[in-house]
């Protein structure tokens, strides 16, 4: 069977953000500024640079500013014109994904990953497509969704990002049980959503970006509520490894947490300082609070 690309990507973006409370009661967290932009940006361009051509975004209540953010701004864009800020204009304009390109379905009750994605059932339809969790971002010399539908492109069927986490840490995670390894990739025997340390089958998390086979919504719609009361999308990708293999691509790079203040922070600080304009400014600046 021949392998059907990737075109399109799931951005589950309903979360309340309750790590990051008060910042995220009016703001949705992901445009929550990380240096310049806020971080839901990062995340589509991930997705841009790996091909994407349509963005399913799964929002809920007080999510507008989202929709905003990837519409022209016309009286922006006049302004800017009209001062010769040319550069800028040109930038807002470059980062728009294409007219079309962006669907927006409502998640209408909180309840799990599993029935988010579920929610873009409709819109992805009979085709392969992605997930990326908006609250990691990565960073990388090959960003990692890009090197995943590289991967796909070679062995198909679904592909999920791994790295690994401190043992004390995989009871905040999806892990995986990891079989032979072949090449890069891992072949998956299982996966648990959120154990206890001591029924961890490795300290590989799912690291929040997958490509995922459109039999996942059959799954999802049955799939019964698991680890805190959710719908799991953990849950259900084990179920549908009975018929569909499933390979963790260890991810080669940064992973930024920005659904905590202290990750958010780290995201903030590292992308501040890797920034060419800005970044020897942000170190000198950060060094000198150090000292005080
Ligand atoms: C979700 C997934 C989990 C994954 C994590 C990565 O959990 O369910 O498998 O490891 O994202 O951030 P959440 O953070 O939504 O609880």
């Amino acid at each position: 069977m021949p392998i059907k690309p990737v075109r399109k990507a799931v951005l589950p973006v309903a979360g309340l953000g309750t790590r990051v409370l008060p910042a995220t009661k009016v703001t949705p967290k992901e445009m929550l500024t990380v240096f310049d932009r806020p971080a839901i940006h990062y995340v589509v361009d991930e997705a841009r640079a790996a091909g994407i051509e349509h963005f399913v975004f799964v929002t809920g209540r007080n999510k507008a500013a989202i929709e905003d953010y990837f519409d022209s701004a016309y009286e922006l864009e006049a302004t800017l014109e009209a001062k010769g800020k040319t550069a800028l204009l040109n930038q807002l304009k470059a980062d728009l994904p294409a007219a079309g390109a962006c669907s927006f379905v409502r998640q209408q009750a909180p309840l799990g990953l599993g029935h988010a994605v579920w929610c873009a059932r409709d819109i992805v339809g009979d085709e392969p497509f992605a997930v990326l969790l908006p609250d990691m971002i990565m960073r990388a010399q090959t960003p990692c969704l890009a090197a995943m539908t590289k991967a796909y492109g070679k062995i198909g069927g679904n592909i999920i990002s791994v790295e690994e986490v401190p043992m004390s840490e995989v009871s905040s995670y999806g892990i995986v049980d990891p079989g032979a390894r072949k090449g890069e990739l891992i072949e998956m025997k299982g996966m648990v959503e959120k154990p206890p340390v001591d029924k961890a089958p490795s300290n590989l998390m799912i690291s929040g970006r997958y490509i995922l086979q459109p039999e996942i919504f059959d799954a999802l719609a049955e799939q019964t509520p698991g680890a805190g009361g959710e719908i799991q999308l953990t849950d259900a990708m084990l179920r549908l490894m009975d018929t569909s293999p499933f390979h963790a691509l260890p991810f080669k790079g940064e992973t930024f947490d920005t659904g905590s203040k202290t990750g958010y922070l780290r995201a903030f600080a590292a992308h501040a300082l890797a920034d060419p304009e800005h970044g020897a400014e942000v170190r000198q600046i950060l060094e000198a609070l150090l000292k005080s």
